[in-house]
C-alpha cells in the first residue's frame, strides 16, 4: 500500500537544521531552530539537570510504567512552578495536569480535549505563529483561523486590531494565547493589554489554550507566567501546554505538561479523565525521564535555587546579544531602523527582511534563519556577531 506515498515537504525548521548539518562551511551561522546555545555555541546539559539526574540514575529502582497521566510529583511542581504555589485556581482544586512528551504532546492532547468536548470548536492562532501549532492542532481534528498579531511596521503587535478580531469571535471559540517570547516574533503583550484580552475573553466567552514554552526566558520565571496566571485567576476554563525543553534544556528527552483549569473540582476530575483516556490511546505512558529529573530539581530547595539562576543567565545572555546586535546593526547598517530587537522577548525575533535577502544570507554568508526571517539570537555569540551584522549589511547594501 505505501507504494501511492509521495514524498512530502519537510517542515521548515526541520528542513533548515538538516541544510545547516550539510553545509561544510566554517563560518556557517545557525540562527534556525529554537534552541538555546552558549557563547561556544553549544546546548549544554545544564548543571542543575546533572546533578538531578546523577541522583536519579543512583537511586531509580524501577523501570516499571508511570501510568498515563505521568509522574504525579512532576504534575504537582509543574502546577506549582507555572501557575505559583499560592495561585487561588490550585486552591479551589480546579486544576488538573497530565504529563505529555514535550509541549507538542500537550498542544496536541489540549486539541484532542477540545475536539471531545466541542467537536465544532474553532481554535484560533495568531498570525503568524510557530509552524508547528497547525498540524499539531489540525491533526487532533479542530478547525483553525488566524487573529491578527505581528505588525510589521513597528515589529510589534497590532494590538487594536488583535483585540477587534476577538471581539468578533462567537462564545465558546478557542485562542491560542503565547504566554511570552512569541513564536516566531518575539514580540508579547504588555500585563496592560493581557489585562484587556482577558475583559474580552471574560465578555465573549472565549476560552484560552496558552502555550507557554519559554518560562524564565523573556522576563523571568515570574514575568513570564503573569498572563496564564492573571487568565486562570480570572476565567472558568483554560488549557495550559507548558514544555520543559527550552528552561530545562530537556529537549531531546520530551518533557511538557498539559494543565487544564474547569469550572469545578467535579468538572476538573470529568475533563482529566477524559484526558487519561485520550493520552492511552495516543502514546499510552508518557517517558519517564525528563519528568523524574524536573521533579528532582523542582523538589529540592538547593537544586531548585540553582536552576532559577540558570535559567537566569541564560535570560540575560539573550538580553545582552539583542543590547550588542542593536548596537552594531545601528553601526553597519544606520539607513534601518532596528529597535525593535530590544523590545522583543525571547530567543526569537522577526528580523524583517524579505525571502529573497534570507536566501541570500544562507546561500552567499552560510547564515541560516527560517524564509520568514525568524531569527533565533541565541545562536549568536561573540566569535559570529560581527560576521553576521557585515553580511547582513552587503544583503541590505545589495538590494538598494
Ligand atoms: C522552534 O520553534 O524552532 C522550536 O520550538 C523547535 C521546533 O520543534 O520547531
Amino acid at each position: 500500500m505505501f507504494e501511492h506515498l509521495e514524498p512530502v515537504v519537510q517542515d521548515t525548521i526541520l528542513g533548515l537544521m538538516a541544510a545547516f548539518r550539510a553545509d561544510p562551511d566554517p563560518h556557517k551561522v545557525d540562527l534556525g531552530v529554537g534552541v538555546y546555545r552558549d557563547e561556544r555555541g553549544e546546548t549544554p546539559v545544564l548543571p542543575a539537570v546533572r546533578l538531578a539526574e546523577g541522583a536519579l540514575l543512583a537511586q531509580q529502582s524501577t523501570k516499571t510504567y508511570v501510568g498515563p497521566a505521568g509522574n504525579a510529583g512532576f504534575n504537582q511542581a509543574m502546577e506549582r512552578l507555572v501557575l505559583g504555589a499560592a495561585h487561588p485556581a490550585l486552591a479551589s482544586g480546579r486544576v488538573r495536569t497530565v504529563q505529555t512528551p514535550g509541549g507538542c504532546g500537550a498542544l496536541r492532547l489540549g486539541a484532542e480535549l477540545i475536539r471531545v468536548a466541542a467537536p465544532d470548536a474553532t481554535v484560533h492562532v495568531s498570525a503568524p505563529t510557530w509552524a508547528n501549532h497547525v498540524p499539531l492542532l489540525a491533526g487532533a481534528g479542530v478547525k483553525l483561523a488566524t487573529y491578527p498579531y505581528f505588525d510589521t511596521a513597528s515589529g510589534g503587535v497590532q494590538f487594536a486590531a488583535m483585540l477587534a478580531a476577538l471581539e468578533r469571535l462567537p462564545p465558546r471559540a478557542v485562542v491560542l494565547l503565547h504566554a511570552s517570547c512569541h513564536n516566531p516574533t518575539g514580540a508579547d503583550l504588555s500585563p496592560q493589554e493581557w489585562r484587556e484580552v482577558l475583559a474580552v475573553l471574560k465578555r465573549r466567552q472565549l476560552m484560552p489554550f496558552i502555550d507557554m514554552a519559554y518560562q524564565g526566558l523573556g522576563e523571568g520565571l515570574e514575568g513570564d507566567a503573569f498572563a496564564l496566571r492573571l487568565l486562570c485567576a480570572e476565567l472558568p476554563e483554560v488549557l495550559c501546554a507548558v514544555s520543559c525543553s527550552k528552561n530545562f534544556g530537556l529537549y531531546r528527552e520530551r518533557t511538557g505538561a498539559l494543565h487544564v483549569l474547569s469550572e469545578s473540582p467535579a468538572a476538573a476530575e470529568a475533563a482529566f479523565s477524559q484526558l487519561v483516556r485520550i493520552a492511552r490511546g495516543i502514546w499510552s505512558m508518557p517517558p519517564d525521564h525528563g519528568a523524574a529529573i524536573v521533579h528532582g530539581i523542582l523538589a529540592d530547595e538547593t537544586l531548585r535555587l540553582q536552576w532559577v539562576g540558570e535559567v537566569d543567565a541564560m535570560r540575560r545572555r539573550i538580553e545582552g546579544l539583542r543590547r550588542e546586535l542593536l548596537q552594531q546593526l545601528r553601526e553597519h547598517c544606520p539607513q534601518r531602523d532596528f529597535g525593535f530587537i530590544t523590545r522583543q522577548r525571547g530567543m526569537f525575533s522577526y528580523f524583517g527582511i524579505s525571502t529573497a535577502q534570507v536566501h541570500a544570507l544562507r546561500e552567499r554568508h552560510h547564515v541560516y534563519m527560517t524564509d520568514d526571517s525568524r531569527m533565533n539570537i541565541a545562536g549568536l555569540r561573540r566569535e559570529n556577531l560581527g560576521y553576521f551584522v557585515r553580511a547582513v549589511a552587503q544583503v541590505l547594501e545589495a538590494a538598494r
